[in-house]
């Protein structure tokens, strides 16, 4: 018998007994609808990240806009092309999609000259979600690295509003100095929720910073992990949920238990371009959200 050297050996053994379903995009609920959208209000959180509100203009269609955390909006800037943007807002939240998106490119640097009242498209949500349901009753640590908080606020909004069904909740964001520290306005208010505890880390201080200093897992000597009551939604920079990853993997968190999210270039966002695929897999709609496992055994995810 040929032992599999590699997980992508597995994983192309088990394409092969499971051929791939060319009719998944079919099964998507929102396809190519675009919703027209203004936005609302902009904040601007760092140099290079803000968080815009947008309002559906058409009532009954932002009525029917409900989305689970984890998934993404294709956000169209007329004119200058579309971009798949994390949904960070309250699931609870009706009637307004909060989007924290930083300055990276052509149709985001645009998105950061825009003014309130300006109209944007949408498309979505699409993708996969995290699984808060299976996670009832559980740990929970939630981690971001940077940016990572962006996709993370909505699990966390989700968890911190449904309290009771969670057991105990730590939340632990790293960014490379203060200065880029995202919604630092919510912390106050997440740490005075019962159970729920924020820990913090940079790793470069400055002056003013009393906190924590170093990388994020230097986090973990502060939080008693139960590996096997606990799930781990890990959002940010590959190489930070690698690290992080590995660590719980390594104290006995089971790897189906971990999630995290990937990041590649997208076009459709609905199965249809090829622009987002692993192998078979297509982040857009097979993904963002996928655990640990499945993204080891994804040749070249990470
Ligand atoms: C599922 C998903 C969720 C996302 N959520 C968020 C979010 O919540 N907030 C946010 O600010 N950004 C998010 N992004 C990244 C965002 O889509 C890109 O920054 C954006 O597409 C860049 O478009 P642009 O036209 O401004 O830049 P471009 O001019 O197209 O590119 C500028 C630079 O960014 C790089 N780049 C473009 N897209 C990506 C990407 N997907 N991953 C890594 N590098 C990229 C390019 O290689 C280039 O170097 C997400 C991406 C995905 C796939
Ligand atoms: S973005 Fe087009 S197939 Fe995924």
């Amino acid at each position: 018998m040929k032992i599999p050297l590699y997980h992508y050996d597995i994983m192309k053994e088990r394409e092969i007994q499971q051929p791939v379903d060319f009719n998944r995009h079919r099964r998507l609920k929102h396809t190519d609808k675009t919703f027209k959208a203004e936005i609302s209000s902009i904040t601007t959180l760092t140099d290079m990240e803000k968080l815009f509100h947008l309002r559906i203009l058409d009532e009954a269609e932002r009525e029917r806009f409900t989305f689970l955390p984890g998934q993404f909006v294709m956000l169209e800037v007329p004119g200058y092309g579309e971009v798949p943007i994390s949904i960070s807002g309250s699931p609870s939240n009706k009637g307004l999609i909060e989007l924290c998106i930083r300055k990276a490119g052509t149709v985001t640097g645009v998105l950061h000259k825009a003014k309130r009242g300006a109209l944007v498209g949408i498309r979505g949500p699409f993708g996969t979600h995290f699984p808060l349901e299976k996670m009832k009753g559980y740990d929970i640590l939630l981690i971001a690295g940077g940016l990572g908080l962006a996709p993370l606020r909505a699990p966390i909004f989700a968890v911190t509003e449904n309290r009771p069904d969670y057991r105990k909740v730590d939340i632990m964001y790293g960014t490379k100095d203060p200065s880029q520290l995202l919604f630092d306005y919510q912390y106050e208010q997440w740490r005075r929720i019962d159970g729920v505890n924020l820990h913090i880390i940079v790793e470069k201080a400055d002056d003013k910073w009393t906190g924590d200093v170093g990388l994020i897992t230097k986090l973990f000597d502060k939080i008693e992990i139960v590996p096997h009551e606990t799930y781990a939604i890990v959002c940010g920079p590959p190489v930070m949920f690698k690290f992080v990853c590995a660590y719980l993997s390594k104290i006995g968190v089971p790897m189906d238990r971990m999630f995290v999210s990937l990041e590649r270039r997208m076009h459709c966002g609905m199965g249809k371009c090829c622009r987002c695929n692993i192998g078979s897999t297509y982040t857009c709609i097979d993904g963002p959200v996928f655990d640990y496992w499945t993204v080891m055994n994804l040749k070249e995810a990470i």
